[in-house]
């Protein structure tokens, strides 16, 4: 089951979102005493993860029992000004009061192979003895039809065996190391947050166009029984009834 919600501004987009994070973090640590979220990359969840950081917010996340991991990163030192765990932590991890045992970051510095293998053994580990079900992912999506770093062409789109793995990306003449399909759609709550007019044609093509996820790897995203979210400002939403 999928909902569209659509907001005026990007700031409206944010404030949703962040509003979703902390209702699913209280319903997920009343239902079994953690909440597992899954951050998304990139620069459009960096409001979200800001608001988290305010008085406002934070006081209402019980902080201690949140476990925070990556659905992607770039195969770079967690330092580096393109890590996403560096734009978490700077947005709010640094802030709130969470256990730094509580954050699980994919080792970008390491062996891409590696990285992935060791993060699909830290999920495991985690979920054990329960299947690997996260309580919310987070996504993007690029103008390319992206998402996490399952990019378009490539053998990521139809992996359904894996939990994780690293992926080299032409296009960006980069590694990644990414949840995997078959990871995203066994969550209870997906969200993807999309902004600005520049994905509305793509996300119009992802969300009613024909099904072909090669080209557009956003469409991949269907969660077995969790709920499915696309939160998108007016701009992105710009070409959907
Ligand atoms: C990444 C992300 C990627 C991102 C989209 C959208 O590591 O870059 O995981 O999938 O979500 O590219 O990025 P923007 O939010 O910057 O547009």
């Amino acid at each position: 089951m999928a909902i569209i919600q659509t907001y005026p501004t990007p700031d409206e987009l944010a404030r949703a979102a962040t509003e979703l994070f902390v209702a699913l973090a209280q319903e997920s640590i009343r239902d079994h005493g953690h909440f597992s979220v899954a951050l998304a990359g990139g620069s459009t969840p960096r409001a979200m993860y800001q608001n988290l950081a305010t008085i406002e917010f934070a006081q209402q996340v019980n902080w201690e029992r949140v476990h925070v991991f990556w659905s992607d990163e770039r195969c770079v030192p967690p330092d580096s000004e393109n890590s996403n765990y560096r734009m978490a932590q700077e947005a709010f991890l640094k802030v709130v009061a969470i256990p730094p045992e509580n954050i699980h970051r994919i080792h970008g510095e390491a062996k891409p192979h590696q990285a992935a293998q060791s993060y699909a053994e830290t999920l495991t580990q985690f979920f054990a003895p329960k299947p690997t079900r996260f309580d919310l992912i987070l996504l993007g999506m690029g103008d390319d039809g992206h998402t996490a770093s399952i990019f378009p062409g490539t053998p990521a789109v139809h992996e359904d065996e894996r939990l994780v793995m690293a992926q080299y990306v032409e296009k960006l003449a980069s590694w990644r190391v990414t949840f995997t399909p078959a990871l995203i759609n066994a969550a209870a709550n997906v969200a993807f947050l999309i902004s600005g007019e520049k994905k509305a044609y793509r996300l119009r093509q992802v969300i009613v166009g024909r099904y072909q996820p090669d080209e557009l790897p956003a469409q991949i995203v269907r969660p077995t029984v969790g709920k499915l979210r696309w939160l998108l400002d007016e701009a992105a939403g710009i070409h959907l009834s």
